[in-house]
């Protein structure tokens, strides 16, 4: 295995930060590796903001889900998906008039446009991971960041055509890396298909999550101890309070960028 993989076949997400902090010239080889990421049209539809505000950190650890370790990370970044800038640029550039001259339409940007924007702010954060822990720096997603559109967006004083697509917080583990195992993965025939996809039969199920299954369930049958994780994932992840305020909260996020509400 080379250096490469086998940086990230260690990496583990990191929670529990040492108090060591993150030199200036760390940050600024996360955020240099970060913006050679690839990118939808050599456009960097992306911006990050570096939370640097302790009191904001606070904020966000409360607003993201309560997570107090985003409070205590050395080093927090937001990934925004943005079309903004280049939007800005189409309108200074005098773009939609040059179109209509030239018997386009012109248009605002649209969902395929958000996606897109999305697709390049996220392959920025998982160059900026892998960046980070290629030097001894852990990290950690917080998905939360789509909660609570409307406390976000006043925060960070976003505009109509962005959205603050994920949080990173970065440190070096408190505890040393090989104490702390990897999580485990379904197996590849799962997740990995040929040519076209693969709708999984329902008996597969069972051997799919058989690790925690038998894991959290040793006194039930497979099949029973499946069940019971899928419906103890349902519960935790998929009607829990903070999944109902995600989907709440980008709905917003996506009537602000089809201009169904007031946006600045
Ligand atoms: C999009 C995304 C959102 C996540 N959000 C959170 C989060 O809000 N809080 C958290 O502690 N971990 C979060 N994680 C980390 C996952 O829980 C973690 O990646 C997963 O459990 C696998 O563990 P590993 O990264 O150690 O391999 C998130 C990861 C991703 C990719």
């Amino acid at each position: 295995m080379n250096e490469t993989l086998s940086v990230i076949e260690n990496r583990k997400s990191t929670r529990n930060f040492s108090p060591a902090g993150i030199s200036e010239e760390e940050k600024d080889a996360i955020l240099h590796a970060t913006m050679r990421a690839p990118t939808a049209g050599n456009l960097m539809l992306y911006s990050i903001i570096e939370v640097e505000d302790q009191t904001l950190k606070e904020r966000l650890a409360v607003t993201c889900d309560n997570q107090p370790f985003i409070a205590k990370a050395p080093y927090v970044l937001l990934f925004v998906a943005d079309y903004q800038r280049f939007f800005d640029f189409f309108m200074f550039s005098d773009a939609e008039t040059a179109c209509v001259q030239k018997g386009f339409s012109p248009r605002l940007p649209q969902e395929g446009d958000l996606l897109l924007a999305c697709c390049d702010a996220l392959i920025a954060a998982q160059t900026a991971v892998i960046a980070a822990e290629s030097m001894g720096i852990g990290s950690c997603y917080i998905g939360d960041i789509l909660e609570n559109a409307e406390i976000h967006r006043e925060i960070f004083h976003l505009p109509r055509y962005t959205l603050p697509i994920t949080l990173l917080c970065f440190g070096r583990p408190a505890v040393e890396k090989s104490e702390k195992r990897l999580t485990p993965r379904y197996e590849r025939k799962y997740i990995v298909f040929k040519n076209a996809y693969r709708r999984l039969a329902a008996g597969e199920f069972p051997h799919m999550v058989k690790t925690a299954a038998e894991h959290n369930f040793p006194e039930l049958t497979l099949e029973e101890a499946a069940k019971t994780l899928g419906q103890n994932i349902y519960m935790r992840k998929y009607v829990s309070e903070f999944s109902v305020e995600m989907n709440r909260s980008v709905r917003g996020w996506i009537s602000q960028w089809n201009g169904q509400q007031e946006s600045d």
